[in-house]
């Protein structure tokens, strides 16, 4: 059977890398047949410095946010990691599987940690194997997730096979990441060579699903670009990180195809495509913010929404951590 599971952390807005890498695929797979668990990474997200205070809050907006988004708690369990203390449980068993030199191997480690090695901190070296968790713990069979998550998961599929092998069980099924179209990485609006982040210092490296009509026309119209139009075949994209992104976010945007956006846009200059592609950015998240407005006022509903979503959670994960439990012979 079918069961999709997928989370993000609680860390500041959501911006349209989210967005599109993510989450809009995960409100469309809430209508598919099948189970879909979606969760706030709030265990991640103390990886980093964590501010108490901000992080309570960040939570209660990153709930919002994604029932502003169209998640639905009647079609998928939404909840936060931290009130199913199954997670936490599984990653300390799976760190008996996971090996250093694969942990070794991860990209995001070394990126997050910089040059600064010796000083991060442990849970961001392990932060993959909770992800292992996340999804193994309900047996997940599709993650939809942005391109660089991809490293993530294929590191959860070693672990579910090296714990099966070792113990001579079936417990864990391999998860399929989810991941494409125009929009599985979206690049920073300042520099084309770097992924939209939160963790940019600079704000208008993203549009954030929070940002007004002004700032999102004013960091459309000051994405970086080049001087040459926009050419009619998606070829002509190959040399041009900074168009080829911005067109991937209207194709994204408008469910459709670079091709389809070049063969309607191919020929302008900037001038012309950057004011369309602020104003379809203004009218598709316009509504979006404003719902996110209305669910903040109502803390207390979000955090019954995100309780009762943790009982359901629960009921899937006891009965494969308890198995987990008794392949290791604990
Ligand atoms: P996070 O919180 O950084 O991002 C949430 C989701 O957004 C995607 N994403 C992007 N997609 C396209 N372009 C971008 N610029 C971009 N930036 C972010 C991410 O790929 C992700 O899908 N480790 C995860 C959270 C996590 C998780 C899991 C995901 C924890 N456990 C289990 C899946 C399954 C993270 O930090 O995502």
């Amino acid at each position: 059977t079918k069961r999709t599971v997928s989370g993000i952390q609680p860390t500041g807005n959501l911006h349209l890398g989210n967005y599109l890498g993510a989450i809009r695929r995960w409100v469309q797979m809430q209508d598919e047949p099948g189970e879909c668990l979606f969760f706030l990474a709030d265990l991640h997200a103390i990886t980093v410095h964590n501010d108490p205070a901000a992080l309570k809050n960040n939570i209660r907006e990153m709930a919002a946010a994604l029932i502003a988004c169209g998640i639905d708690q009647d079609k998928a369990i939404l909840f936060r990691q931290r009130q199913v203390p199954e997670h936490a449980e599984l990653c300390w068993l799976l760190n008996g599987t996971a090996r250093i030199g694969w942990l070794n191997r991860m990209t995001q480690f070394k990126e997050k940690s910089g040059k600064n090695r010796e000083g991060a901190s442990i849970g961001l070296y392990a932060y993959p194997v909770l992800q292992a968790a996340d999804v193994l713990l309900y047996n997940a069979t599709h993650v939809p997730v942005g391109e660089d998550q991809k490293q993530h998961l294929e590191l959860a599929r070693d672990i579910a096979t090296k714990f099966n092998t070792d113990f001579g069980v079936e417990l864990f099924t391999l998860p399929e990441p989810v991941i494409g179209g125009p929009a599985a990485r979206v690049m920073s609006l300042r520099d084309g060579a770097a992924k939209m982040s939160k963790s940019d210092p600079s704000d208008a490296s993203r549009i954030n699903l929070t940002d007004d009509v002004d700032t999102i026309m004013a960091k459309v119209r000051k994405a970086k670009t080049d001087p040459e139009p926009l050419p009619s075949e998606i070829e002509g994209l190959a040399e041009r990180p900074e168009a080829r992104n911005l067109v991937g976010i209207y194709a994204a945007m408008t469910d459709t195809t670079p091709a389809a956006v070049l063969a309607q846009f191919g020929g302008q200059g900037f001038g012309a495509f950057k004011p369309a592609l602020g104003e379809l950015l203004v009218e598709k998240l316009g509504p979006i913010a404003a719902r996110l407005a209305d669910l903040k006022a109502n803390p207390d509903e979000l955090d019954a929404i995100l309780l009762k979503g943790a009982e359901k959670a629960q009921a899937l994960a006891e009965p494969t951590l308890k198995a987990a439990y008794e392949a290791m012979g604990l």
